[in-house]
């Protein structure tokens, strides 16, 4: 991790939102854990198993709509394996979204059911949603209640009073629980940078485009051929070559017609984050880049 500046991952941000799930906890059915689809590992806080115990557990996994579809399959089926629930969503449109209160059911179904013989019946489900800053918890919340209510609150120490969402079947929390990324490997520091969910600083901009074009050219290379147009021959470059011949390729020149790779990594950037090299996974469950 030589080229990676500075990387931390707010020890202290932890401490807060450890303390306020800790609040929270005893007060639901069940936790939902959001992660981004193209990035399930690298979007999975680690102290997520023991912050939240025994408690079951539905993984989300949201923004399916940019990850590709086989590889969210495997995962959710992995996740299955592992005893969680699993549900794949688009929070954006709300495609996905209508399976995640069955889901809840079926993972609180024998509680339900002991409920039920005592003549508890009708009760929704209490749940709160946890997640990494921006991975959609707001959005999914907004879509199961039908409203625009919850911003997740990422300032640490900042806390507002917990107020009950009420959707048909569910109560929510209205205030998600914020985890933060742990970044201290270089590949899941990466994964977080590819999609933008931390900071471009972590690493020079043109070197983490250099490195997303080259797992483009690993795994999806005829998005990689179509987008920045590079040749069937060249896919083997180094990644500073693939951005320096999309520099090239798109006309972004300098005085003396040197590359513009600076300009080049923040189209590249720009464009991978806002889902125009299709639908990519960055992990997969059994293949990591
Ligand atoms: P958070 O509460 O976890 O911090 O996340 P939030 O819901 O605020 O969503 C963060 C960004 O991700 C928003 O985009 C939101 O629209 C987008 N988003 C959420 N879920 C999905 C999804 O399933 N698919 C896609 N493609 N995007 C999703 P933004 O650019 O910050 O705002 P805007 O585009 O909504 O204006």
């Amino acid at each position: 991790m030589d080229d990676m500046r500075d990387i931390q991952w707010f020890p202290g941000h932890m401490a807060s939102a450890r303390r306020e799930i800790a609040k929270s906890l005893p007060l639901v059915d069940a936790v939902v854990e959001m992660l981004d689809a193209r990035i399930p590992a690298a979007s999975a806080n680690p102290e997520f198993p023991a912050l939240i115990g025994s408690k079951p557990c539905l993984v989300v996994l949201n923004k399916a709509d940019m990850a590709d579809e086989a590889v969210t399959k495997q995962w959710l089926r992995l996740f299955e394996a592992r005893g969680y629930a699993a549900a794949a969503t688009d929070s954006k449109t709300g495609r996905g979204v209508k399976a995640v209160i069955p889901a809840l059911e079926r993972l609180l179904a024998s509680k339900r059911a002991a409920l039920k013989e005592k003549g508890m019946t009708g009760l929704p489900i209490r749940a709160m949603i946890l997640g990494i800053p921006n991975v959609g918890k707001s959005s999914l919340i907004n879509r199961l209640a039908g409203a625009k209510r919850a911003k997740a609150e990422d300032r640490p120490g900042v806390t507002r009073a917990r107020q009950w969402i009420h959707a048909p079947g569910l109560d929510l929390l209205d205030t998600p629980g914020v985890l933060w990324p742990k970044f201290d490997d270089e590949e899941t520091a990466l994964r977080l940078a590819f999609t933008g969910a931390i900071r471009d600083e972590i690493l020079e901009t043109e070197a983490l485009a250099a490195r997303l074009l080259r797992f483009l050219a690993d795994n999806y290379p005829t998005a990689l051929r179509e987008r920045c147009k590079i040749q069937q021959s060249d896919v083997q470059a180094e990644g500073t070559a693939l951005l320096e011949m999309t520099a090239r390729n798109r006309g972004m020149l300098l005085k003396g017609a040197e590359a513009d790779t600076e300009r080049a990594a923040a189209a590249v950037l720009d464009e991978f984050r806002a889902g125009k090299f299709g639908r990519i996974s960055l992990e997969k469950p059994e293949n990591d880049i």
